[in-house]
């Protein structure tokens, strides 16, 4: 399948429009959004339709201004404001079996009960195992938001089409306080063992969380908002598929370990890259400034991004909000699950001139196939609009945007070690500790504490680590002897999957390197955060809202508007989605 690239222009997804009511002076802005399939043109005009799974609703028209149901992937974008709540009713109107292979050997949602073994030989997909393709599970976890539990999206509150609900199931409706500073955030699904699947189908979106007093993204501000904004401020998120020739997505129907897990595979690459639900998109913009709200929503590919010709550009933000200094970068490597908020300047470009959004991170990261130059080196073109250039100096970025008050830790520290259940070379199953997801809670911070974790890398690859409920700050990165610690580990604990928790290994003889700061833009708060090969991660994280300052915050005393100890709980994963669905999650239950 031969696709033409930069052909079609990028698409900025609609903004969702909610109905609002007024009672007693409070407004209260509620959302009904639908998810169902439908069929969306991501490959170029004359090619193939592709069906997707995606997020439907009321949107403003960009054009007419006027209110219409649109439904599309990725999903209609939330524009929410600080201190003002929404409602989202969500709709799972998914009633055809799932368009992908559902594998029931994974611990996964499993609406109809279905025996974890499922009779042997595997069927081919498709039909695969019909009581495992229907009906969809689906449940949406809004990425970065400090929500009760019980609106988070936690993986077992899913819920289908028909009468099917998961153990964890409350409601389907969302209210979301936006208590928390402005950011980047993004909503997807979060279904049990089935997330890698819904995603790759389409269900994701952006969720833009504004303040109004945002003293550098402001319509109030005298002198207008100093961030560009309006048509200058445009949501990207990266994603690569697979293509059948009728336009379908694909996904590997065989497993690495197919007498185990007949589908499963521990990591989806497509070798077509995506921006905004297109393939190799481009873009025309005027000599000026643009702001970019990026996101890497692939399942496992991580992209090592910069322009082809060599021009820096500033991130101004992370994952939970603006870093403390605009950093200028000449290249930036996200990874999934990830944002950065950019500040792009196309001022001094030639008039007419074509510049592309390069990748040269290898999928997958960081030791596996090169990028290919014809495909998945590039990402996106600009076009340089002829227009004479009308911004003024370069320099009218905010050289201070905010202060992040360093986080004190104030109770024992957590180690965590990234491994897996391995057969031969084959994986059967990744885990956090050694733990799959059944065995006993073990995360279990006291609300309000401050506590480092140390997260140390025994694979061969790189894991973006999140966490719900609140977001952390990167302190180092130390290199670490992965083999030796690991025998000594297993000396002790076993080999994965074990049930209990495992005896704390000391990293410190292991060590094989001096402590190394993050890079200057992951200094900012941050709620995902990539783990390299043969390292050991330490980050600090603060049981308590965002916006508490650091002397407030004390061990047993719950600063969040809501009980964070309440059931369901939250969770904390490797956001590879892939390894999340088999079992490279656990639960976090914060303790009152
Ligand atoms: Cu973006 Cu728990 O997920
Ligand atoms: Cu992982």
């Amino acid at each position: 399948l031969s696709i033409p690239q930069f052909t079609e222009d990028l698409l900025i997804p609609d903004v969702f429009d909610p109905v609002t009511e007024w009672k007693c002076g409070h407004a209260t802005h509620s959302y009904a959004v639908d998810i169902s399939e439908f069929k969306q043109q991501v490959l170029p005009t004359g090619m193939p339709q592709t069906p997707v799974y995606g997020y439907g609703g009321v949107v403003k028209d960009r054009e007419t201004g006027e209110c219409v149901y649109k439904r599309s992937s990725p999903g209609p974008t939330f524009e929410a404001v600080r201190g003002q709540t929404i409602q989202v009713q969500y709709i799972n109107r998914l009633v055809r079996p799932h368009m992908l292979a559902v594998d029931p050997t994974l611990h996964w949602a499993n609406p109809n009960n279905m025996p974890m073994e499922p009779p042997k030989p595997w069927p081919l997909f498709p039909p695969g195992f019909p009581k495992a393709q229907a009906p969809i599970p689906t449940v949406t976890h809004l990425h970065g938001g400090e929500n009760p539990a019980i609106y988070d999206g936690h993986p077992d509150a899913w819920f289908t089409s028909g009468e099917e609900r998961g153990s964890a199931f409350v409601t389907t409706k969302m209210i979301y306080e936006n208590t928390q500073p402005p950011a980047t955030l993004w909503y997807h699904d979060h279904a049990m063992g089935i997330t890698r699947l819904n995603v790759v189908a389409g269900l994701a979106g952006f969720y833009l969380l504004r303040d109004p007093a945002d003293p550098w993204d402001s319509p109030q501000a005298p002198f207008g908002s100093p961030l560009p904004h309006g048509k200058y401020e445009i949501p990207l998120v990266l994603q690569d598929r697979i293509f059948n020739t009728d336009g379908s997505v694909y996904y590997p129907q065989e497993g690495v370990a197919p007498s185990v897990h007949p589908y499963w595979v521990p990591g989806y690459i497509g070798d077509c890259l995506l921006v905004n639900g297109k393939v190799w998109p481009r873009l025309s913009v005027e000599r000026k400034r643009y702001r970019f709200r990026l996101l890497n929503g692939s399942n496992e590919r991580v992209y090592n991004l910069s322009f082809s010709t060599g021009m820096t550009f500033w991130a101004i933000g992370s994952d939970s909000g603006y870093l403390e200094r605009p950093v200028e970068l000449t290249s930036l490597l996200i990874a999934p699950g990830e944002r950065y908020d950019l500040v792009v300047d196309f001022s001094f470009c030639q008039p007419g001139e074509q510049i592309f959004l390069r990748n040269d991170a290898r999928a997958p990261y960081p030791a596996g196939d090169p990028v290919e130059e014809a495909t998945t080196a590039r990402v996106m073109r600009f076009d340089i609009g002829t227009e004479p250039c009308l911004t003024g100096p370069r320099f009218c970025l905010p050289s201070y945007l905010q202060q992040i008050p360093p986080l004190r830790q104030d109770s024992p520290a957590r180690l965590i070690v990234l491994n897996a259940q391995e057969y031969g070379s084959t994986v059967l199953m990744m885990t956090l500790n050694g733990l799959p997801w059944m065995a006993p809670v073990t995360e279990t911070p006291r609300v309000g504490s401050t506590e480092d974790w140390f997260i140390i890398n025994l694979l061969g690859g790189a894991h973006p680590i999140h966490l719900h409920l609140v977001p952390f700050q990167i302190i180092s990165r130390q290199a670490i002897d992965a083999d030796a610690y690991q025998k000594k580990w297993q000396e002790l604990n076993g080999t994965p999957p074990i049930m209990n928790a495992p005896l704390a290994v000391p990293f410190e003889p292991y060590l094989t390197g001096p402590p190394m700061p993050p890079a200057p833009q992951e200094s900012a708060w941050k709620d995902t955060v990539l783990v390299n090969v043969n390292e050991v991660l330490h980050f600090r994280i603060r049981f308590a809202p965002q916006s508490v300052s650091p002397c407030a915050a004390r061990p047993g005393v719950n600063l969040f508007p809501f009980n964070p100890s309440a059931a369901p709980g939250y969770v904390w994963h490797c956001h590879i989605l892939d390894h999340e669905d088999n079992e490279m999650m656990r639960p976090l239950q914060i303790l009152p």
